[in-house]
This record gives C-alpha cells, sequence and structure tokens, in this order.
C-alpha cells in the first residue's frame, strides 16, 4: 500500500511517499524556517504565502524520487490539524484536488498522530507493544500509553508550555535565533550542565503532566539576576553555561516524567521519543541512562533520521496507513480491549495547543 503523504501545518511544505508504513519512497521538505530566524517565531501568512509557492516543486520531486507516477498512488494522507490555519489549508486543498485528478481514497491525520507513528519509519525490527511514547514539539508534550497504533491513554500533558516553546523562548533570552532548540543544543556543547541550578518541575506530585513555565521564568531571573540585560550582553562562556544548564533542567523534567511513568505501567515494552524535541543528543542520552538502570530490557527508540523528529510528511503517510488498516480491520477491533481509549479519537477531542496562540 503506497501512501503519499502531505504535511503543512506550520512552516514546511512537506510531500514524501512511504509504502506500508515503513518503507520511506521518497520524502522531501521545504523550509521557510530560515525567513524567521530572526524573529522569536513564524509569521503565519509568511509562511503559507511559501507553501502556496513551493507545494507543486515538492509534490512534483516526491513523486518523481519515488520513481512513481501519481496513479500508482493508492492513497493520500493529509495533516488535518492541529496547526496555523492558512498552513493547513495548502495542504489540505492540495490533497483534494489530488483526490480528485487520481479517484484515490483521501485519508485525514492528527498531526500528532503522525509524530507517534514516525518510530516507524524504516524499522527492521518492529516495535512491540504496549509502549510509552513521549511526543514533544513546539506546539504539544504528551505522554502516551499505546497498547497499538490507534489504541492507547493520555497518561500525562503539558499543563502550560510545550517543551519546543521552553527551548525556543529560552534560546531569545539567551540572544540565539529560532529555531531554539537545534541553538541551544550546540550552544550547550562544551559548557558545564550544572553551573547554574534550575528547579525540577512536579517534583514528587503524583501527575505525569508537564510543566515547562517555571523554567522559563527561572531562566529569565537567573539571566538577571546576574545582571545581564539589553545593555550587559551575556558572555560567550557564561552563555554557555546557561544554555547547557537549562537544557539540562529541561531534559531531566521530561525523563522524570517517563521514569514515573514506567511504575505505573510496568508491562511498557518500548519507550519512544518522537517530535521536535526528540533530536535533542541530551535527552537521548539522559534517557538511555534512566531506561538502562530501570530495566535493561527496555527498547529505547527515536525515528530513525532527524528529519523524521521535525515535521515531516513520511511521519504523516504512516500514520495514514494505520488509519486505512483500522478501516479494514473493523471485524477483528470488533474484538479489541474496551479498556483503552480510541487514540484517533481521543487526539480530535483535546483541543492541542498550536504555535503562535
Ligand atoms: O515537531 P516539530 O518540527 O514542529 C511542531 O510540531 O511544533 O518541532 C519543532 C520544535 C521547535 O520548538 C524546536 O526548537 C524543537 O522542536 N527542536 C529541538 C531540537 N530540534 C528541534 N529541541 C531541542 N533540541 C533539538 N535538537
Ligand atoms: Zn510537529
Amino acid at each position: 500500500m503506497r501512501i503519499l503523504g502531505i504535511e503543512t501545518s506550520c512552516d514546511e511544505t512537506a510531500v514524501a511517499v512511504v509504502e506500508n508504513g515503513v518503507t520511506v519512497r521518497s520524502s522531501i521538505i521545504a523550509s521557510s524556517k530560515a525567513t524567521f530566524e530572526a524573529l522569536a517565531g513564524v509569521i503565519p501568512e509568511q509562511a503559507a504565502r511559501a507553501q502556496v509557492e513551493c507545494m507543486i516543486p515538492v509534490l512534483h520531486q516526491a513523486v518523481q524520487e519515488a520513481k512513481l507516477t501519481l496513479f500508482d498512488i493508492d492513497a493520500i494522507a493529509v495533516t488535518k490539524g492541529p496547526g496555523l490555519l492558512g498552513s493547513l489549508l495548502v495542504g489540505t486543498v492540495t490533497a483534494r484536488m489530488l483526490q480528485s485528478i487520481t479517484g484515490k481514497p483521501l485519508i485525514g491525520v492528527h498531526h500528532t498522530l503522525g509524530h507517534l507513528s514516525s518510530t516507524w519509519l524504516e524499522v527492521t525490527d518492529e516495535p512491540q507493544f504496549p509502549l510509552l511514547t513521549l511526543s514533544a514539539s513546539g506546539g504539544h508534550t504528551d505522554l502516551w500509553y499505546r497498547e497499538s497504533h490507534l489504541r492507547g491513554i493520555l497518561a500525562g500533558r503539558t499543563r502550560d508550555d510545550a517543551a519546543g516553546e521552553a527551548f525556543d523562548k529560552g534560546a531569545s533570552m539567551l540572544g540565539l535565533p529560532y529555531p531554539g532548540g537545534p541553538e541551544i543544543a550546540k550552544e550547550a556543547v562544551g559548557g558545564n550542565p550544572l553551573a547554574f541550578a534550575f528547579p525540577l518541575p512536579l517534583r514528587g506530585e503524583e501527575t505525569l503532566d508537564y510543566s515547562f513555565s517555571g523554567l522559563k521564568t527561572s531562566l529569565r531571573y537567573t539571566i538577571r539576576d546576574a545582571g545581564y540585560d539589553l545593555d550587559t550582553p551575556i558572555p560567550a562562556s557564561v552563555r554557555k553555561d546557561l544554555a547547557a544548564s537549562y537544557q539540562h533542567a529541561l531534559c531531566a523534567h521530561l525523563v522524570d516524567r517517563i521514569s514515573y511513568a514506567l511504575e505505573g505501567f510496568p508491562d511498557t515494552q518500548e519507550v519512544h521519543v518522537v517530535g521536535g524535541v526528540s533530536a535533542n543528543t541530551e535527552l537521548r542520552a539522559m534517557l538511555a541512562l534512566v531506561l538502562e538502570k530501570k530495566s535493561p530490557s527496555l527498547i529505547l527508540r527515536a525515528p530513525k533520521k532527524l528529519a523524521y523528529c521535525t515535521d515531516n510528511a513520511a511521519m504523516i503517510a504512516a500514520a495514514g496507513y494505520f488509519l486505512w488498516l483500522e478501516q479494514h480491520e473493523k471485524a477483528y477491533e470488533a474484538f479489541a480491549t474496551q479498556a483503552s481509549l480510541p487514540l484517533a479519537e481521543t487526539l480530535m477531542q483535546i483541543s492541542l495547543r498550536t504555535r503562535g496562540e
């Protein structure tokens, strides 16, 4: 089953062709991020205009690299939300146009379900359920306990900012460009992660939720109390230590809740990290250490390529495949456990905050 995926929820224009949810035949991503580097975020109108301009060339390249024609595609999957309205429209209108030209089925995919499916891309050994997935990006931070691709429980979510947002806003305070996650990670190399102390949010509380706003405020006060402002810029070596310490604190909070979740879900076979923040090497290293200590048999997975951590269309095509399978397995579904919630429906019920809101 070959699915053409389209993703345009933020500033990327991405099209991919994926076979059976796993084999990536092509994955093309054009981004207008560079336009927003000097700002603290994306300007929606500008992002959508850039997407209108590059959608057709990106689509053309994705189909060509897959060595197919549009008529060899079995279905079209497109991100239906959440995201920036104008940007989403560029993707969904393109998908509808392709549907009417080819007559192939159209599958609407929740953006987060796309991220949750990204750890299947290019795998050779299939992940085993039940598993815990931390999905952390610029728009959401969720912890899922999943019994299958589309069934699971939203065990925890952020109460305020998303983890990626905390990276982005922290970077802006440190005078680093947007997007802040990769910039903080780069700046942190060689810095001392213990130079500045930050609190561990929700420590000791019986919750799997996240909260990042306190850490963000704490960074602001740390900079202020050290005497730095617009007139007194942060010296390079101090900025390195601040970036390393702040990154360490954000990752420690992400890992701390996963560690606690494993106590509540002892049958967990694997832990997955997805979304833009899963590209962070400090996060992966910290999590690997904690899992090794908890239980060496636990498998840790992140998307195979960094390009599958941040927004991409291959993950949307993969999720589209799992949704399509579900439809075709309704008879089997009747026997499935009633204990868990249908993931796709839960995702649609919760209104995830999107960047810029
Ligand atoms: O998943 P994504 O591409 O878009 C959304 O759905 O939001 O995630 C983008 C977010 C941004 O906030 C960015 O700063 C963060 O992911 N990010 C990172 C890294 N790479 C991207 N955060 C920490 N470390 C990274 N290496
Ligand atoms: Zn995303």
